[in-house]
């Protein structure tokens, strides 16, 4: 009796100083390698897509922080890049950078290869991204491809370039993701697959990366559609001219016209304050600890989207069930 008292009380003590230890060394690691750069001072980033919306927003930060920012942008004639160079200090240098093209991301790294500052490439930030909205069935293969190919591959393309900039400082390689790579609804699918694409690559990354010390950070926001120019309007006709006859009986003019209209007022309904994700893109890159994921939507919302990806498909397919839109998505197809 008492041997199996004191049996149970050395293996108890034991997990306990296990876990201990377990958790003491996991925080000395992070400790050690936690190299970190509050202010700009010798150091640079690049930043895809500063034409507009976060990564416009996120250069003048660091510029304003004193980082020698490279600013991708797809239109350096535009009137975003324009805007950012006359806004930003010397030290900002916009580049023609188009993520799906080989050559503009060659060009974009010899640029940045012969302006480094003294400390070198601390992080790179893929921003560059499109977003549209349409059922799968309304969709072409060219459709997902041109999503695929900005937001998946542009991003892989991109990090394939200056990845050994980044090893070499030790850096940040940060990723915008968003809450759709988890959260799987209708007419979300070609972006939904770019970006759980995008997430795939960024945690595998991270795992091979955290033995150089490189640290890799996924931003997930929710919708931000008011904030940014992210939202390309469209209306139910350019949806209804693209269908083919089988297709346009299956769907009805009446249900495209009600999806249209839904998908704007939810576009609409988005925040018009981005400063949340600046701040996150911001801890990503300046903070000692930077987090693994940033999730960005309301108190509610937050809950919401962290317990989706764990809940069994049975209930998630449910939750779309109880919606009034695919109850009268449901009762409208094949209507005449
Ligand atoms: N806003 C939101 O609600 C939200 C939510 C979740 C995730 N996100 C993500 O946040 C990132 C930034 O989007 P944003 O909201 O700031 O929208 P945005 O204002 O449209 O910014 C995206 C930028 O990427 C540029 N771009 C498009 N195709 C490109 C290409 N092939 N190569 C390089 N740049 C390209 C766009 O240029 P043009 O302006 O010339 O097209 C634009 O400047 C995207 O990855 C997006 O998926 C946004």
């Amino acid at each position: 009796m008492y041997a199996t008292f004191l049996i149970g009380q050395i293996t108890g003590i034991a997990t306990i100083s296990a876990m201990l230890l377990f958790g003491l060394a996991k925080l000395f690691s992070r400790h050690r390698s936690s190299g970190h750069v509050q202010d700009g001072d010798g150091y640079a980033v690049l930043i895809t897509g500063c034409d507009s919306g976060f990564g416009h927003q996120l250069a003048r930060c660091l510029d304003h922080k004193g980082f020698v920012v490279f600013a991708g942008c797809l239109s350096p004639e535009g009137a975003g890049a324009q805007l950012l160079a006359r806004q930003s200090s010397s030290n900002l240098k916009i580049l023609k950078l188009d993520v799906t093209s080989d050559e503009e991301v060659q060009q974009a790294k010899k640029m940045v290869q012969e302006n480094l500052p003294e400390k070198g490439l601390w992080a790179v930030v893929n921003n560059a991204g499109i977003t549209d909205w349409a059922e799968i069935e309304w969709s072409s293969i060219g459709d997902f491809h041109n999503m695929v190919d900005i937001n998946l591959f542009g991003s892989i393309r991109t990090s394939f370039a200056f990845l050994p900039l980044i090893r070499a400082a030790k850096g940040r390689m940060v990723y915008m993701s968003s809450i759709f790579a988890f959260f799987h609804c209708l007419n979300m699918g070609a972006y939904s697959v770019s970006k759980r694409g995008l997430e795939a690559f960024a945690d595998c990354l991270r795992v091979e990366m955290a033995s150089f010390g490189v640290k890799v950070s996924i931003i997930q926001p929710g919708n931000f559609g008011q904030a940014t120019s992210i939202v390309k309007m469209k209306t139910s006709l350019d949806i209804w001219e693209k269908l083919d006859d089988e297709r346009k009986q299956i769907f009805n003019r009446q249900y495209i016209d009600l999806a249209n209209e839904y998908f704007t007022t939810t576009c609409r309904s988005g925040s018009k304050n981005g400063d949340v994700v600046i701040d996150a893109m911001l801890h990503s890159i300046t903070s000692a600890q930077p987090k693994y994921r940033y999730l960005l939507a309301s108190a509610t919302d937050t809950f919401f989207f962290r317990l989706f990806p764990f809940l069994p498909t049975v209930v998630t397919d449910a939750v779309f069930s109880f919606s009034s839109m695919y109850a009268k998505r449901r009762e409208m197809l094949y209507a005449e």
